[in-house]
């Protein structure tokens, strides 16, 4: 092991940042919106953005699923990565988050592309099964459910279709040692391991885990 697994030089986020510019005045201002309109704070970071972005160019996709809308920030993300005859199937189960998300679609043009669904993942994803297969899918729901989230992407992305799920790290409380005394439920961390030996070690998945600072756990269906 003579690399390390990812990187905690501040300067060189710094860097990346100033470079790679990921939050332009649409990002920005749905950011701040939401926050406004009492949303948590807990859309992806500016970066993981452009990640969602470039996974969804580099698999060509053109039909993405999300499974958590919140605000718009990631959805626009995954929709700028599509040409224009993508479109992005998202759900999300607060009506006032989706009322945030509807706003955030029209001010980036995005609207007629972006079909948001009210309600819990678990009711609408058997709907969106017919119109699979799709060629990326955004997991960033409740994470008790990822295991189950994972396996509707296993069953219903093409081949060559990307997976990407945030907080893979479970906010420190995946291992022992970082585990926080807030911590998370052990239904979650029994969940979040559970979905990493599905993606990693399932045969559905090529998998990797992209060391960004919540984890950006990334599988190409087989
Ligand atoms: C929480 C959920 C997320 O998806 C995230 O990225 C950060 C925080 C949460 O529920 O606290
Ligand atoms: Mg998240």
């Amino acid at each position: 092991m003579n690399k390390p697994f990812g990187n905690d030089v501040p300067e060189l986020a710094a860097y990346v940042t100033r470079v790679y510019e990921p939050e332009d005045d649409i990002l920005l201002e749905i950011r701040e919106r939401s926050a406004q309109e009492g949303l948590p704070d807990i859309q992806v970071a500016a970066m993981d953005a452009r990640h969602l972005e470039i996974l969804v160019r580099a698999c060509a996709a053109r039909r993405a699923v999300e499974i958590g809308t919140l605000g718009g920030y990631a959805g626009v993300s995954i929709l700028r990565g599509m040409g224009r005859d993508g479109s992005l199937d998202t759900i999300e189960i607060s009506p006032k988050h989706a009322e945030v998300a509807r706003e955030s679609f029209a001010k980036a043009g995005l609207a007629e592309r972006a079909r948001i669904h009210v309600g819990s993942a678990e009711t609408i994803l058997p709907h969106l099964a017919s119109a699979a297969p799709f060629d990326f899918c955004f997991i960033d729901a409740d994470k008790e459910r990822y295991p189950y989230y994972l396996g509707w992407a296993g069953d219903h992305l093409r081949s060559g279709g990307v997976v990407a799920l945030d907080n893979a790290f479970l906010f420190g409380n995946l291992v022992e040692s970082t585990r926080s005394a807030s911590g998370e439920s052990a239904t979650a961390i029994a969940a979040m391991r559970r979905v990493h030996a599905l993606l990693a070690q399932g045969g559905r998945f090529r998998a990797t885990v992209l060391p960004t600072g919540e984890g950006l756990a990334v599988g190409v269906k087989l």
